[in-house]
């Protein structure tokens, strides 16, 4: 997987960090550096930095950083490889392939044109008599002909191997199929196919790729849903259904429900906005993904305790971020016998219509409205030990909504709600806040009155156990990254001489680049560290290094890496042994 150094070095020199960076992220500059609102995590005020001297970004909120093939890997979700076949189609470069990465490329792309295969013979299938009891599930659910096309549905079997029989027809093996997951292993030296008697979901994404594949019986048997299991091109955490047709959408914003029925349903009365993320929690991944179509978002999500809890959570992960987050709460339907049941949106648009549903949308509350909403139900507002009760829960709610107005307005609104008067529960939450902000004070305090923790890596299987030494080493590290003029004929320090492993081996890296006649950045060392080593690295080169006497702080960082480990030698020798061999008996169990 290597690729010719001299091939990354021209790489590196041609994507200058500003420029591709740049066309991701709205940058503008501040001092030597460039600002702009993170991509890896939501903010409203920016505070990830693009540094031209030294080739890095970095997050102060998020804490990630790198180079910036480290961005692409990271922004374009790729593993190292593909960054660096990104980048070089990017800046025209031509990549000098290795057989064996050439291989797993093929091997992706041959899973994709598998699982488009699979999905046309499912397709195909539907189309005919066998896919009768299919197409009779559809017309139950009322999806129509031209729906269940634009979704691509299909059907599979009530059969064990029609397709495995059809694929290895065309040419692939069991155990391609196999790691597409399509068909399954019954331990006794044969396969049968993993999906039968369903209804067929292919799962898309924004490129238009059939990625996996979703299904759903057509009786009460269980499992209801079968999907894909993870394959090299499917993640769960970072596919939406129905993303690729949402995204040509012309509706405002994007809708995100539960289940992939609901988009069926949703799509075809004319909500072509809609999107599910498949019966998981959303994830961060899904976020990122959605803020490169919109930045408006519908929660409606199950009107039960589940969806209620996963719409708390949803509404936690989008915090704070750019997007504007409104809730649209389905109301429950009263059965015949008098019982109310819940209604998800398949539900609700096939019993109350799609004039229903867009009343429901545009009236639907924002993520404070929900939550004062969900507090309300708690409590029994006729009695007045529980109005108390309401009004203190809801203070705590508004105290923590950072701006003034938000907090004037929903105050004025919790009022009516408990019939008291705006100023109780003003003075209530105005209580709140200065408790709020003083605990905020205390936190703040302690982590100030422990700076030796704040030094730390994030990471902690990359803690340092001699901060002095190791704070020097990042010294090092960070001039040698600065100016390669300080590169002398011979090391001033051995790998050994470094306290950790990380920077001793990082320094290493970069006299060998440089001893290869290489150009010496934090960038080109992609390739080498992990993104978690990569993020600390990026984070201790963030600070600045005075740009005088670079030649007399180098000196300085060295010598107190030499007193360290002259002082950390005379330590009592057996106990050095004992150090020495806990430490050699926890790198065993890691690498198990
Ligand atoms: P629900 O059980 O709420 O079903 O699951 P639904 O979407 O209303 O299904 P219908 O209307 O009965 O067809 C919500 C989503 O959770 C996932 C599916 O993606 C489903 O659409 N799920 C559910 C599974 O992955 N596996 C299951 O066994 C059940
Ligand atoms: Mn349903």
């Amino acid at each position: 997987m290597a690729f010719p150094q001299s091939f990354m070095d021209e790489l590196t020199a041609r994507c200058d960090i500003v420029d591709v960076v740049g066309s991701y992220v709205q940058l503008t500059r501040r001092g030597s550096n460039l600002f702009g609102l993170c991509p890896f995590h939501s903010e409203k005020t920016g505070s990830f930095s693009v540094s031209p001297d030294k080739q890095i970004y970095y997050c102060f909120g998020c804490k990630r950083g790198g180079g910036v093939i480290n961005f692409i890997m990271e922004e374009e979700n790729l593993p190292f490889p593909d960054a660096v076949r990104f980048l070089a189609k990017r800046a025209g470069l031509e990549v000098p392939e290795e057989e064996g990465d050439r291989e797993a490329g093929r091997r992706r792309q041959r899973l994709l044109e598998l699982n488009r295969d699979a999905a046309r013979f499912y397709y195909r299938l539907l189309q005919q008599p066998e896919g009768r009891a299919v197409q009779d599930y559809l017309d139950r659910r009322q999806i129509r002909k031209a729906t269940a096309v634009n979704f691509g549905m299909g059907a599979s079997l009530d059969a064990w191997d029609v397709l495995l029989n059809e694929m290895t027809a065309k040419g692939y093996s069991k155990a391609e199929l196999l790691s597409a997951g399509l068909i399954v292993d019954n331990k006794k030296g044969g396969f049968y196919d993993k999906f039968r008697n369903r209804l067929m979901l292919p799962v898309i994404d924004t490129r238009g790729d059939v990625v996996a594949f979703g299904s759903r019986v057509l009786d009460k048997s269980e499992p209801k849903y079968m999907n894909s299991s993870e394959t090299p091109v499917y993640s769960k955490r970072r596919v939406l259904y129905g993303l690729n047709l949402a995204k040509k959408s012309k509706r405002r914003g994007i809708i995100l429900c539960e289940g992939n029925l609901d988009i069926v349903t949703l799509h075809q009365a004319g909500f072509d906005n809609a999107v599910a993320s498949m019966g998981t929690a959303l994830t961060p991944e899904q976020i990122r993904l959605l803020s490169r179509f919109t930045k408006e978002l519908v929660l409606c999500y199950d009107n039960d305790s589940a969806g209620k809890i996963a719409t708390e959570r949803a509404l936690q992960l989008l915090s704070g971020s750019e997007f504007s987050v409104k809730v649209l709460q389905l109301p429950r339907r009263r059965t015949a016998e008098g019982e109310l049941v819940k209604q998800d949106a398949d539900d609700f648009i096939k019993n109350q219509g799609p004039a229903a549903f867009e009343r429901l949308l545009s009236g639907s509350e924002n993520g404070v409205e929900f939550r004062m909403a969900q507090i309300a139900g708690k409590y029994d507002l006729e009695s007045d030990e529980q109005r108390v009760a309401y009004s203190g829960e809801i203070s705590a709610l508004l105290a923590s909504l950072p701006n003034e107005a938000e907090r004037e307005i929903y105050a004025a609104r919790a009022a009516e709600t408990a019939r008291i008067t705006p100023q109780a529960i003003k003075i209530d939450v105005e209580k709140a806040r200065k408790q709020r902000l003083r605990k905020e004070d205390r936190a703040e305090l302690r982590k100030n009155l422990n700076p030796a923790a704040q030094l730390q890596p994030k990471d902690r299987s990359l803690r340092y156990e001699n901060l002095s030494s190791a704070l020097a080493e990042q010294g090092v590290i960070r001039l040698l990254l600065l100016d390669d003029g300080l590169f002398s004929s011979q090391p001033p320090l051995k790998e050994e001489d470094f306290s950790s492993p990380l920077l001793g081996r990082i320094f290493s890296l970069l006299w060998r680049a440089k001893e290869g006649g290489q150009k010496v950045t934090l960038g080109a060392l992609a390739g080498a560290l992990s993104q978690d080593e990569m993020n600390h690295v990026a984070s201790f080169c963030q600070s600045p290094e005075s740009p005088q006497n670079r030649q007399k702080a180098l000196q300085d960082y060295i010598s107190n890496i030499q007193k360290e480990r002259r002082s950390s030698d005379k330590t009592d020798p057996l106990l050095a042994a004992v150090e020495k061999y806990k430490k050699t008996n926890k790198g065993e169990k890691r690498n198990v």
